[in-house]
């Protein structure tokens, strides 16, 4: 996802912008650059690659002035190149461009506007959105309607930010769908704008969020927000909790090795406020649940993409064990297309870290079109589908900097837990012991999570062993399935090696043909009620020469008979076992990465939120 940052005030944008970018780093780019007004010119320098070779060539090639916009591009339409970075200027040389998304009529608009003799200087389909801002300013339009009627005219989601040297005096903005976020900072004297508040935390904690098809108007002194269409909109502000220096990797090597340790903090965090031990009860007041909705639920829909959608599938098995509700998980980039089968009985929860990732917030749409009622777990604060929903559970983790998910595929387990018990005892279907005995459970979870940190240095020596591979199988089942899905992911995701999460009882169908002495599988064993079941799928690929690695429960003498290596964690309540068995799988992932020296925060080709279909 790309990054916007822009700054109008009293002084130089240059190191405030560049800065800014550096802590949107984490979203996954591929070329930078930045566009200043120096003495009512525009100066702009674009790089490709990480922001480095930005700062290197404005070091050779200063400038400096106000305002200023800058970005960090994904590639989507034309390869990652100076070329194609933004910012975009016009043939005027007098209007400026960066923007998030995908013009998606691009093609009819460029045909246009070089039919009237427009000169294209790159490949991105970016670059018509400043063309079609100079055509209306041709006409006699100022910026600000030329932008409006730019704003109307381009199709699919978008952040946008202008400026105009003819009008230095501001910065326009908006938001078409969702496209990533466009924050403004209100500052003292100056005002700021970014695609998310990592950026601008360090000037300003007051910040508004922009609604989709809302344009905002951003001088030193004011801020006028209006809908595209001209409606004036008064604005919430937002004051923004986490501290700056949250998001700083401490004394670890990686922001993925800092967010898998801060498990146990953000695990608490997430329970915080929920959990009133001594009644035996969870409490979710942003989730606006009343006993009428909870009981007519007939149906629960849980819609999320990659990590987001294997925690989804431990919450169907928590919410049906618990509540008995019917639950079906639909991964966000099928459920548009799925025409599900919704009625105002039907929620729709959908799962999201960041909170803006495109085929999520379109299954939300879906469902909202079709009646169901939306709820949300989210991370991001702020973000669209926290505000979109009816209601959002949010994850309290902090900001999680590293594009492989850790801590916010932890916190949504506990969250669908808490959501189980308390769809359950608004039904009537749980006793009051049993609700006791679950609620208590949870006093468990940051102390067993602790322990299977403590486990690392024995991770680190599996990983040794692991590092050459050239595939890998994860086996689970149960609750413990998914769990096989997302330690595969963390593997391939950071360590760019191939590797498969399976139901183990399916190996006999066909995948074991896979099993030799060159293909190690990974097992989920922990104490759970398919623990028997996984000891034979163990004695299965040790029959192949396969070599297994367990994760197995503290003193499990049956595994660790037969398994070649043991990933040892606490024993654990079974429906808690996810948020134990995940640990090793985290860490075993990273350390194989770290071995191979490879980018694990950017890993290649990835983002940390897709805001792109
Ligand atoms: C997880 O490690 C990946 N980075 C990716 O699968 C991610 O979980 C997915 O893109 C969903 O992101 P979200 O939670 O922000 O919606």
């Amino acid at each position: 996802m790309c990054g916007i940052v822009g700054y109008i005030g009293p002084r130089n944008a240059t190191p405030i912008i560049l800065n800014g970018l550096r802590r949107l780093e984490y979203r996954g780019y591929d070329s930078a650059g930045i566009a200043v007004m120096e003495k009512e010119k525009i100066e702009i320098r674009r790089e490709a690659g990480k922001l480095a070779n930005l700062d290197r060539l404005v070091e050779r090639e200063p400038l400096s002035g106000a305002p200023g916009i800058g970005h960090t591009r994904w590639a989507t339409h034309g390869a990652p190149s100076a070329r194609n970075a933004h910012p975009h200027l016009g043939n005027s040389g007098r209007v400026v461009v960066v923007h998030n998304g995908i013009v998606e009529n691009f093609l009819e608009i460029k045909e246009e506007l070089v039919s009237e003799g427009v000169v294209f200087n790159s490949d991105t389909d970016t670059e018509t959105i400043v063309h079609l801002v100079e055509r209306y300013q041709s006409s006699g339009l100022n910026l600000i309607e030329s932008s409006r009627k730019t704003f109307q005219h381009i199709q699919g989601a978008h952040g946008v930010v202008l400026m105009s040297a003819d009008e230095p005096d501001k910065i326009v903005c908006a938001r078409i769908g969702n496209a990533g976020g466009v924050v403004i900072g209100l500052g003292d004297g100056e005002n700021f704008i970014a695609s998310d508040i990592p950026a601008i935390l360090e000037h300003t904690r007051r910040v508004i969020f922009l609604e989709s098809r809302q344009m905002a108007v951003i001088t030193r002194n004011s801020v006028l927000v209006e809908t595209i269409g001209g409606e004036k909109i008064t604005p919430q502000i937002h004051v923004v909790a986490f501290d700056p220096v949250a998001a700083e990797k401490g004394e670890y090597r990686h922001f993925m090795q800092k967010e898998i340790h801060e498990q146990v903090r953000s695990l608490t965090d997430t329970l915080a406020g929920r959990v009133d031990f001594e009644r035996g009860r969870v409490r979710l007041p942003e989730l606006n649940l009343t006993p009428e909705i909870a009981n007519r639920i007939e149906k629960i829909y849980i819609t999320a993409c990659g990590t987001a959608a294997y925690a989804g599938m431990v919450g169907k098995t928590l919410i049906e064990k618990i509540a008995r509700i019917p639950v079906e998980v639909v991964i966000g980039s099928e459920f548009r297309y799925s025409d599900p089968i919704i009625n105002r009985n039907t929620v729709v929860l959908a799962i999201s870290q960041s909170g803006e990732t495109a085929d999520t917030l379109a299954a939300m749409e879906e469902g909202r079109k079709k009646g169901a009622i939306i709820w949300s777990i989210v991370n991001a604060i702020g973000s669209q589908a926290m505000r979109v929903a009816d209601g959002s559970i949010s994850m309290q983790t902090g900001p999680e900097i590293g594009v492989a998910s850790t801590k916010a595929f932890t916190a949504p387990l506990v969250d669908q837990y808490m959501l189980a018990i308390l769809l359950a005892d608004l039904r009537g279907v749980i006793d009051e012991k049993t609700r006791k005995s679950l609620v208590a459970d949870l006093r468990l979870v940051p102390d067993l999570v602790g322990r299977a940190l403590q486990r690392e240095p024995d991770v680190e020596k599996i990983a040794y062993l692991l590092k050459d591979i050239r595939g890998c199988l994860y086996l689970g089942r149960g609750i413990n399935m998914p769990i096989a899905y997302e330690g595969a992911l963390k593997l391939k995701e950071i360590s760019y090696i191939h590797a498969e999460g399976y139901p183990a009882g399916e190996m006999k169908h066909g995948p074991i043909a896979l099993i030799d002495e060159n293909m190690p599988v990974v097992c989920i064993a922990p104490k759970d009620p398919w623990h028997e079941k996984m000891i034979s799928q163990i004695q299965q690929a040790r029959a192949r020469q396969g070599t297994v690695i367990a994760v197995a429960s503290d003193g499990d003498d049956l595994v660790s008979g037969i398994a070649d290596h043991i990933l040892w964690i606490p024993e654990s309540p079974w429906m808690l076992s996810p948020l134990v068995t995940v640990i090793p799988l985290q860490l075993l992932a990273y350390h194989i990465a770290t071995i191979r020296g490879l980018d694990v925060d950017q890993p290649r080709n990835l983002a940390k939120s897709v805001t792109v279909e």
